[in-house]
């Protein structure tokens, strides 16, 4: 039985993506790898210290553990890479085309996560398409845009099976905001649980697409286990769950945190960012292709993540 490995395993994807897949597979056969060991102890299965843009450490990781599968998710996010854009160019480049050359030679199958950041200021802004201009104006997205075109790629000329989607802002309990442009809502929940104000990088009114964690989740488990002979697109698949403003989130938490309070100071590099992204987009791609459908709205969301960052109240206890 061929085992699965995640790039980027301590990252804010994989964080939750290892434990989902060891609690479907078996933790015996999930390899987490990042580029730095997790703190503590505590590790519920095979773990590898593993730089990926080298593609021999990453071969050899992939023959000693019988790799079938390489969830791709080391990656720089859109607001740390403009401070060094060449660096976040090399990581991202260098580490997709390393796994693509190893999945090639192993013919691994691949998950490659793309973003909203993949599309720009000339993209349409609302519901943006599923096959649409893309010229984004971030290093991030421009590393986005081509990574899915070298995903096409791969499954084109040398038929690997290489799946991705095109994901919105994520919302997790699990990891602390790392360095994207839609991390304020992360950073919000954190804030009102420990009963601090929170300063707000965006404008009001800058709405954004978003997604909980677990739904992101279940969407790649589901694209990569969907029957691939029925794919049009496969590779950077637009979904989404909600769409917000950092307004909207800040009311919706008042509901369970009435006297948290947030105030507005505009990052412009930050909110160029989020500028230069659509406002909205259209994944009824992904809905038809293969039956994606989010779980959790702005509601649901902001309830269960008050409950797992521990306010009593909103887990009901
Ligand atoms: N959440 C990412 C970011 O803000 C977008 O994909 O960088």
């Amino acid at each position: 039985m061929k085992t699965l490995l995640v790039s980027g395993a301590l990252g804010q994807i994989g964080s939750e993506l290892v434990p989902a897949l060891r609690a479907r597979h078996g933790a015996d056969r999930v390899v987490a790898t990042d580029i730095r060991a997790p703190a503590g102890e505590a590790r519920d299965g095979p773990f590898e210290i593993l730089d990926c843009t080298l593609p021999e450490r990453l071969d050899a990781v992939v023959r000693r553990h019988g790799v079938g599968t390489i969830f791709h998710l080391a990656a720089q996010l859109s607001a740390v890479a403009e401070k060094n854009p060449q660096e976040a160019w090399r990581l991202n480049m260098a580490s997709l085309t390393a796994v693509l050359d190893v999945a090639r030679q192993h013919r691994c199958a691949v998950f490659f996560p793309s973003s909203i950041g993949a599309f720009g200021p000339s993209t349409p802004r609302q519901h943006a398409p599923q096959d649409a201009i893309q010229r984004p104006t971030t290093i991030y997205g421009i590393t986005k845009v081509a990574g899915e075109l070298l995903c096409d790629y791969s499954v084109a000329r040398f038929g690997i099976d290489v799946r991705g989607l095109r994901l919105p802002g994520l919302i997790s309990h699990a990891t602390p905001p790392g360095g994207g442009t839609t991390d304020y809502a992360v950073d919000m929940f954190r804030h009102a649980v420990s009963d601090r104000p929170y300063v707000c990088y965006l404008e009001r009114g800058t709405s954004l697409d978003m997604m909980y964690m677990p739904d992101a989740i279940r969407g790649i488990v589901e694209l990569m286990e969907f029957d691939g002979a029925h794919l049009r697109h496969r590779n950077a698949f637009n979904v989404t769950a909600m769409n917000f403003a950092p307004e909207e989130l800040a009311t919706e938490i008042q509901k369970w945190v009435p006297g948290f309070v947030v105030h507005y100071v505009v990052d412009p590099v930050r909110q160029a960012i989020a500028e230069s992204w659509p406002r909205s987009i259209d994944d009824s791609a992904a809905r038809t292709e293969w039956g994606w459908r989010p779980a959790f709205d702005l509601a649901s969301m902001t309830r269960d993540m008050l409950g797992k960052l521990g306010l009593t109240a909103a887990s009901g206890r």
